[in-house]
């Protein structure tokens, strides 16, 4: 496994260390807004880690396939219940590492966790920097992300074959603004 993708530390710690993501006032809107959206289809999530909305968007009845690029949070969710019903295939994206860039961004800052994004926007590659402190022990942990605008997601949809039908800055359809942290975007094939 490559030494930048999530090991085996990072899978085993992943709900203790991201709590807030474990809400069911996080996930249940999730889980809600794409099975409305698969129907009677399917679901393909990239990156679909421990299963954290897989799980129980599976449940659901909606079959569900994952790509994943570590096995070490495939092991996680294989030990969950339920997982038998999802497919996963492993997925290598050949991650780059770069020269650092200039730009850094805090997004967490809590006694316990303090992480910030660095990114190197030629080649639009986000290193995000996590510190924990976890049993009065630091642990730290750097992973590099390669991101997209939604312009670019819109274009790649367009190439595909897709067009834009529905963009929200979240799960509970909040309106998309230049001020969104996020964006759910729908695209149909035309
Ligand atoms: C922050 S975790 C999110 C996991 C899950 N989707 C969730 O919501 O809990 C990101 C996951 O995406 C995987 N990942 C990141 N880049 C990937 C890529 N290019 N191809 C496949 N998996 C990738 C990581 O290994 C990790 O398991």
């Amino acid at each position: 496994m490559p030494e930048d993708t999530f090991d085996e530390r990072t899978a085993e710690t992943y709900e203790a260390k991201w709590p807030e993501l474990f809400d069911p006032a996080v996930v249940n809107p999730v889980v809600d807004f794409l099975a409305d959206l698969a129907g009677s289809g399917a679901a393909l999530e990239l990156g679909i880690g421990t299963g954290r909305i897989a799980l129980p968007l599976s449940r659901r009845g909606v079959p569900v396939h994952g790509i994943e690029l570590s096995p070490a949070m495939v092991a996680r969710l294989r030990a969950a219940p339920g997982s038998e019903n999802i497919g996963v295939t492993i997925g290598d994206p050949e991650l780059r590492r770069l020269p650092p860039g200039q730009t850094v961004h805090p997004f967490t800052v809590t006694p316990e966790h303090l992480g910030f994004e660095e990114y190197d926007v030629a080649t639009q590659i986000a290193y995000s920097h996590h510190y924990w402190v976890v049993d009065g022990q630091l642990e730290t942990r750097s992973t590099p992300h390669r991101y997209v605008w939604p312009a670019e997601l819109d274009l790649m949809a367009r190439l595909a074959g897709m067009t834009l039908h529905e963009r929200w800055a979240g799960w509970n359809r909040e309106p998309f603004t230049g001020e969104s942290r996020s964006h759910v975007s729908v695209w149909r094939k035309t």
